[in-house]
């Protein structure tokens, strides 16, 4: 399919002239397109995209009419994809001084930390947006960081809602759904559906742990993988992203522990977005905390460094021990209060 800017808020999205050429791409490619349309109408949240209009068409219109443009979509313009957002942030990072001794300081583990809270305000966000389709029984089914944008404003919006599915109460099978396999994209899709088994709304939570592993660690997960490896030893093999300490070392334990029941291969172990998003903000917190005490540390021995030097205080000494007692003490203070 094929966004083009209307004027500078919309964009427009419509089926390419070669998908229209070939029967069964042209079926498959007007069904997602009218999925994508029977939901925008429906679904309201702040980071949905905004549907604007549709044309007043069908999708035979594009045949009838001969013109790639018979029935398409009118949405609200999208400035930067979240695949982007997270290319531009492994610039930065492969930018960053990476020698041994500036590895060692607390300035680099203060902004390593910083920036892993930055990254996980984003998935706080895309789980909320999660949880409000899951509480309306609507599994997404195509989770990746190309079908998350960013508006003018900074706003997340999830977009493409072509394989988004209502799961049906009536035809439940063993607590399971018979949904069509092989949907979304194959790095983030869950074994069962590539398995072509049942499955459920929980196969979005598989799809939201690989994400979130790409947003913690920048890297493309199973990035060198063909289709026959990631089905040998993701898919049948039970193999998941990286987790040893290169990669983890700045990732708080119950972030480490999230990740792997996002992804486990029992789906009924799959937290619930809500669950999920309540862990992010106790590991944001942690994150802040550890941050702040560093800070404050910080602060507090500059304002000794400066008593000792200051001729207006000389009798004013601190015995470093008892700083770190009250910060400590307070830290705890804190943490007692937020639990
Ligand atoms: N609202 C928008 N504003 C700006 N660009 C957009 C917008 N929606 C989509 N795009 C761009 O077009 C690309 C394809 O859009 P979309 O994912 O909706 O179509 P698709 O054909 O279903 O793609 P895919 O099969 O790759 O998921 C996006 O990755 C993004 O770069
Ligand atoms: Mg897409």
């Amino acid at each position: 399919m094929r966004n083009e800017p209307l004027d500078e808020s919309c964009a427009v999205k419509f089926l390419r002239r070669e998908i229209t050429a070939v029967r069964q791409n042209f079926e498959h490619g007007a069904a997602d397109l009218a999925t994508e349309a029977f939901f925008l109408a429906r679904l309201q949240h702040p980071n949905i995209v905004r549907l604007r209009a549709v044309a007043a068409g069908s999708v035979e219109s594009n045949i009838v009419s001969g013109r790639e443009t018979g029935f398409f979509l009118v949405v609200d313009r999208l400035v930067e994809t979240l695949g982007h957002r997270i290319r531009r942030w492994k610039q930065q990072t492969e930018e960053m001084p990476h020698n041994l001794f500036h590895r060692m300081s607390k300035e680099y583990k203060d902004k390593q930390k910083a920036l892993l809270k930055e990254r996980l305000q984003v998935a706080v966000q895309i789980a909320e947006v999660c949880s409000y389709l899951h509480g309306l029984n609507v599994a997404y089914r195509d989770l990746k960081p190309d079908n998350i944008g960013f508006d003018r404003d900074g706003t997340l919006k999830l977009f493409d809602f072509g394989l988004c599915k209502e799961e049906k109460q009536t035809i439940a099978f063993d607590g399971k759904y018979r949904m069509t396999g092989h949907t979304g994209s194959r790095r983030y899709m869950a074994p069962e559906v590539a398995k072509n088994q049942p499955y459920d709304k929980s196969v979005d939570v598989y799809s939201f742990g690989v994400l979130l592993w790409e947003l913690c660690s920048l890297e493309k997960p199973f990035s060198a993988y063909c289709s026959k490896k990631h089905m040998t030893q993701v898919i049948l093999g039970g193999e998941r992203p990286k987790m040893d300490h290169a990669h983890t070392a700045f990732w708080p334990v119950a972030l480490q522990t999230m990740l792997c029941k996002c992804w486990s291969s029992h789906p009924e172990d799959r937290p619930s977005f809500d669950a999920i998003k309540a862990t992010l903000e106790e590991v944001m917190a942690e994150l802040s905390m550890v941050h702040n005490e560093r800070a404050r540390a910080r602060s507090i021995g500059s304002k000794e460094d400066d008593s000792k030097k200051s001729p207006t205080s000389p009798g004013k000494k601190i015995h470093p021990l008892s700083n770190f007692g009250g910060l400590r003490a307070r830290s705890l203070g804190l943490k007692r209060s937020q639990s």
